[in-house]
């Protein structure tokens, strides 16, 4: 697969992954990529846990569920992402950026635009939405065959320094390999996000993968083959949109936004631009 190619076809995958196991040597290969990644003065600030023990997978899928349940339930999830949520076509084409929100349980979506009132919450809770989703997100994450777990040394990882920032810049750089190269491989990738919104949860995961002292637990992913057929999960937060040029790219100062290149979307994407 081309590199432009592989860039234009990496996603977030939503769905479950087919229960095969990840092959070693595709193992092997998705943290090999992560170290081809930049680093500030070649420090390769990044550790990583492979982990395909059920037992763990499970316990931590448990976590997820659980988290996720809870962000819903009190209301810190809508608080705290409501600016990313899009509700018509006609604002996601004029914003180009944030999710669109068209996959709402479907006993909800009377109150889609009210989502984030208290009482379309006390609504959601009442109807056991959160617990709803905590138990489909437990099920896509205990049946993933490989989660990955992304860690910074902390000797380079110190937040507010320079280096803190370097940490994470390289780390992201080395993330974002793994993603392309799942694109590679046939195999699908999401953050396992719920549990660092939970910080109780976040340490019993710490705990659980015996995390020592001088390293900092960043991020969990999920990862596993693809099955052919997608089917879309209860909230799908996968967004293929991206903002136009102008409003995201300069020319010489921050004052003059790029011209939008000539002809349609459909023309330019089938030029590849
Ligand atoms: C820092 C960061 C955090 C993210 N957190 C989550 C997450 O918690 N759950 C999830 O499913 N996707 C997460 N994503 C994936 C984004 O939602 C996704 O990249 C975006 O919607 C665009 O979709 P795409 O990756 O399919 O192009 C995250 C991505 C980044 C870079």
């Amino acid at each position: 697969m081309e590199l432009y190619d592989a860039l234009r076809r990496r996603r977030t995958t939503n769905g479950p992954f087919l229960p095969d196991p990840v092959s070693p040597e595709h193992q092997r290969m998705l943290v090999e990529v992560a170290a081809m990644a930049p680093s500030h003065l070649n420090s390769q600030p990044w550790r990583f846990v492979l982990v395909d023990d059920r037992e763990k997978i499970e316990a931590l899928a448990r976590e997820s569920g659980e988290s996720m349940t809870q962000v819903f339930r009190d209301g810190t999830f809508f608080k705290r992402y409501r600016p990313y949520f899009r509700f018509s076509k006609k604002e996601m084409e004029e914003r180009r950026d944030g999710i669109y929100f068209d996959q709402l349980p479907s006993v909800l979506k009377p109150f889609t635009r009210q989502v984030f009132s208290p009482a379309a919450q006390a609504l959601m809770n009442r109807l056991g939405v959160p617990k709803t989703l905590g138990e489909d997100n437990r099920k896509l994450v205990a049946g993933s065959p490989l989660l990955l777990a992304v860690l910074l040394d902390k000797a380079e990882y110190r937040p507010g320094e320079l280096s803190g920032f370097y940490s994470i810049f390289g780390m992201g750089a080395a993330v974002e390999n793994i993603w392309l190269m799942t694109t590679e491989l046939g195999m699908g990738i999401q953050f396992v996000s719920f549990p660092m919104e939970v910080p109780e949860s976040w340490r019993r995961i710490q705990n659980l993968l015996e995390v020592p002292d001088d390293l900092e637990l960043m991020a969990v992913y999920r990862l596993g083959y693809l099955p052919e057929e997608k089917r879309r999960p209860s909230i799908d937060w996968t967004s293929t949109q991206r903002k136009r040029l102008p409003q995201y790219v300069f020319r010489n100062s921050c004052a003059t936004p790029e011209p939008e290149p000539e002809g349609t979307d459909a023309q330019r994407e089938e030029n590849g631009r």
